[in-house]
């Protein structure tokens, strides 16, 4: 008999085929409403594997009413959102999907980068209000990429393929890790440096630090008022590394100059958020890895990972 699993949302149709050839398939056939946790409930008491994307709470509770998973192949390489320990005890797998989408999450790193310093939303936001009257010698303004100081927090491989972007700018790169990489220092050019120093030098700071409890609220009041006033803070990792109500503070009060989020502490943004009114905010809805053809890949090596854990072989992505 095939092995069963569930898929919690819609995905390009030849994977389910890719997945269906082998397993049993029970599809959540949404492409923008989540399961509701309730429905994932009952549906997992009964599958050998799921196949979930990080909008799914994959709890204690979750896995230990499902006595015949294997296996979880999370769609994402950020596992935050799976209880890893209690799947551990209960000898589930749990997978993720890194690599494939290092570049196209650094490129849209980058892309923040750019659209914070050169206040890009801003200016076309000026030019279709029709406030656009003429040329003027410091009409929007911003801050220059190029020379400029990049601090990464949190230096995995997305990490690295900032920097790599970072030195066509002829940025001056540092990094702040759990641990020192020293061949990377040496063929990317880059300096490591405490966390409080890596704030206090840096024009730009990237965080790219997985979300643990570790790391929850890494970003707050403190590390605000250490960072220059000119400082653009990017973030394309989760959302509670940065504390929101802090960054709000910061930028009202001009502390810093300007941020770029990918990530927010609840996703999706309430709109209520007061962070949505500041001009001086780039704001994106978690379109990090969002390319066709990464998603495509991603969507794939989950579907691979799936399989191989519902069989009983070793997936390519193991986290736990
Ligand atoms: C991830 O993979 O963890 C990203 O946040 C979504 O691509």
């Amino acid at each position: 008999m095939k092995p069963k699993v569930l898929i919690t949302r819609k995905l390009p149709e030849g994977i389910i085929k890719k997945i269906s050839e082998v397993c049993t398939v029970e599809l959540w056939d949404e492409e923008e409403t989540p399961i509701p946790q309730e429905e994932l409930a009952e549906k997992m008491i009964n599958v050998d594997g799921v196949l979930c994307l990080l909008t799914e709470n994959i709890d204690k509770k979750l896995i230990d009413g499902s006595p015949k998973l294997k296996v979880i192949s999370n769609m994402a390489v950020g596992y935050n959102n799976i209880d890893i320990e209690a799947a551990k005890k209960k000898g589930i797998i749990v997978t993720n999907t890194p690599d494939v989408l290092t570049e196209t999450t650094a490129d849209l790193t980058f892309a923040l980068l750019m659209a914070t310093s050169r206040r890009l939303i801003e200016a076309s936001t000026y030019l279709r209000n029709g406030d656009w009257k003429t040329w003027s010698p410091l009409q929007l303004a911003g801050q220059d990429i190029y020379n400029s100081t990049l601090g990464i927090i949190g230096m995995g491989r997305i990490g690295e393929a900032i920097a790599k972007r970072a030195l066509g700018f002829n940025m001056n790169i540092v990094y702040y890790n759990r641990s020192r990489k020293l061949d990377m220092e040496q063929s990317l050019n880059v300096q490591y440096s405490e966390l409080d120093d890596l704030l206090k030098e840096s024009d730009f700071i990237v965080v790219m630090t997985p979300y643990t409890p570790q790391t929850t609220n890494l970003i707050s009041e403190r590390e605000f008022k250490l960072m220059k006033k000119s400082a653009i803070l990017i973030n394309t990792s989760r959302g509670g590394i940065v504390d929101e109500k802090a960054l709000y503070d910061a930028l009202v009060n001009k502390e810093i100059y300007a941020a770029g989020l990918d990530v927010f502490e609840t996703e999706p943004i309430n709109l209520n958020n007061r962070l949505l009114t500041l001009p001086n905010l780039v704001a994106l809805p978690h379109i990090g890895s969002s390319s066709i053809n990464t998603r495509y890949k991603m969507a794939n090596l989950a579907a691979e990972n799936l399989i191989a854990g519902v069989l009983g072989n070793r997936p390519k992505h193991v986290v736990s």
